[in-house]
């Protein structure tokens, strides 16, 4: 198996620094817009054929490092009892945001078994389907990202109702936090049980907190999923945007890899984070949406400041666009691939 990514998870030295993209199993790959046509998300999901068919995509057109398994971070809330839509170009619609302490304490604990099976056998398809060529990286979405959508019942720039209820009802706040960490601890491991190779944990909204608020709120329940997973051997990438001023918060909450979006330095954030951990991002999505020279000295840049050290993952700060060029992406996969050969 090509464990370029493995290796990086464990600061190990690498031929060539492993490449892999966020929402690289998605829109802007003609052949998942085809598939598309014919089936919504959540029916793709349950497809286990069809989510290992969209899962291998980009491992065999883009020659990327890694897989990742085509579900999604709402898909577990439904084993737990929340009813939601996932609308196209907005995400997530919950049907009842939870309010109140009843709400938080009417939620089922997941059975990952029984409540998701499709998933677990998605997961043994796109095994394989990968026939061992990479790793395949499982992946749940963390309490506090989890919890906003749950509060605010839609995609929020503000986070105002998740907030209001975290300062005035902390009571409901650290039951729903709970209650998601238990439930995503289990759920990660059944995922590892069944096959996948690599957990990220997507805290993909927590950077509209503070660091203090971090350590009080989030922290806890965040690192209660890490440590849940301590007795396997698998790596874990702890991801979040916006989270500048987070990560060293982040780093204690848990992970291997720490992902960094684009608005710090990557080499910055790794000299805060510490060189006892792996780093994973950086470059602006929206880069890839401009000329290929400018996406290629924006990755040069990266790699410039990473130096060659062990412990790097290239990938974007945030998931690929949808209007991105195909042509783009395969072509920055070679660059890295290329400049950081035999480093
Ligand atoms: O390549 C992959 O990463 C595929 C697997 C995947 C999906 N969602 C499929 C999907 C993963 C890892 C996710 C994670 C996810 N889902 C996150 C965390 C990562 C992040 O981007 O921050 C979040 C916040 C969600 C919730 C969600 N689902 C959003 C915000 C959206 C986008 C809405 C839109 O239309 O722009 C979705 C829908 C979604 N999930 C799509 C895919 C491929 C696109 C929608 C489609 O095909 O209609």
């Amino acid at each position: 198996m090509n464990d370029r990514l493995i290796k990086a998870c464990r600061r190990e030295e690498t031929d060539a620094t492993p490449v892999w993209f966020m929402r690289q199993a998605g829109r802007f790959l003609p052949e998942y817009r085809k598939i598309r046509v014919k089936h919504d998300l959540v029916e793709i999901c349950k497809d286990p054929e069809l989510c290992a068919k969209v899962s291998t995509l980009p491992v065999e057109t883009l020659d990327v490092d890694a897989a990742i398994l085509f579900s999604d971070i709402m898909l577990p809330l439904e084993g737990m009892g929340v009813k939601f839509e996932i609308e196209e170009g907005i995400g997530p619609v919950i049907k009842k945001p939870v309010q109140n302490f009843e709400n938080a304490n009417s939620l089922t604990p997941l059975q990952p078994k029984a409540d998701l099976p499709y998933i677990l056998e998605a997961i043994s398809a796109t095994k394989k389907k990968l026939d061992s060529q990479v790793p395949l990286i499982g992946f749940c979405g963390a309490p506090f990202t989890l919890a906003s959508y749950l509060i605010e019942g839609h995609a929020t720039r503000e986070f105002v109702k998740t907030k209001r209820l975290m300062y005035n009802d902390p009571k409901t706040w650290h039951l729903l936090m709970e209650n998601l960490s238990t439930s995503m601890a289990l759920y990660l491991r059944e995922q590892i049980k069944a096959g996948v190779d690599v957990i990220q944990v997507f805290d993909s909204w927590v950077g509209c907190l503070g660091p203090q608020d971090y350590h009080r709120y989030v922290l806890p329940y965040s690192h209660k999923i890490f440590n849940r997973l301590r007795d396997t051997d698998t790596h874990t990438i702890h991801f979040g945007t916006g989270t500048a001023n987070l990560l060293e918060e982040m780093k204690q909450a848990g992970g291997d890899v720490i992902g960094v979006d684009w608005r710090i330095p990557i080499d910055t954030a790794w000299r805060r984070i510490g060189y006892d951990v792996a780093i994973q991002g950086n470059l602006d999505p929206v880069v890839l949406l401009a000329d290929i020279d400018l996406v290629k000295s924006h990755t040069a840049d990266i790699l410039k400041r990473v130096q060659g050290r062990r412990g790097h993952i290239f990938n974007l700060g945030h998931g690929i666009l949808p209007n991105t060029p195909k042509q783009n992406v395969a072509d920055l996969v070679r660059f890295v691939h290329e400049h950081t050969r035999e480093k």
